[in-house]
């Protein structure tokens, strides 16, 4: 591990697919552990003055993946926090590099039937709007499990209700 802060200074930052719960898990553990909690998403809708989908159709994905880094650099260099991050962040090497360095990772891992009722009939999500969303989600996980597999800790993120995961989240931590 390359953590450069010691562990109680570290900030917590969910990893996972759309759907794996991280921003509803996030909620909770920074309630339950007082810290303040953001969702990555938010801020760089905040800082655009545009929804996601909005920057996806009018820049591209590759302005959206540059702005993301930005906030989450600026949101990992402050106090200790709870951050979820869109999931394709921790896909970047240069956040997960600052993330092994500041954080604690934790993938909120679910099988894909999980992910997909999730997210069903939501349409904020531009990627799984470019085809059948089953399918669009399993190529993604296919393509990132490796990837979220290297985060710090791995938590079942299937379970309900999300208090359960929250609790072995801060068991785990
Ligand atoms: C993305 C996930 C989304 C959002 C964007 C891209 C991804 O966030 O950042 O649509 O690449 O997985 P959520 O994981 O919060 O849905």
């Amino acid at each position: 591990n390359h953590h450069d802060l010691p562990v109680q200074e570290r900030s917590i930052v969910l990893v996972g697919l759309m759907g794996a719960g991280k921003t509803a898990i996030g909620k909770r553990l920074a309630a339950q552990l007082g810290l303040p909690f953001y969702d990555a998403d938010h801020e760089i809708e905040r800082a655009a003055g545009m929804s996601i989908a909005e920057i996806f159709q009018t820049h591209g994905e590759a302005h959206f993946r540059a702005g993301e880094k930005r906030v989450i650099e600026r949101l990992l260099s402050g106090e200790r926090i709870v951050l979820a991050p869109g999931g394709g962040a921790f896909m970047d090497p240069e956040t997960r590099a600052l993330v092994r360095e500041r954080a604690i990772s934790i993938w909120l891992r679910c099988p894909l039937p999980v992910l997909h009722s999730r997210v069903m009939g939501r349409t904020h999500r531009p990627l799984l709007n470019a085809g059948d969303p089953a399918e669009i989600l399993a190529r993604l996980s296919e393509l990132r499990s490796p990837t979220y597999a290297l985060a710090d800790i791995i938590i079942d993120g299937s379970e309900v209700p999300p208090q359960v995961t929250t609790d072995n989240v801060i068991a785990a931590i």
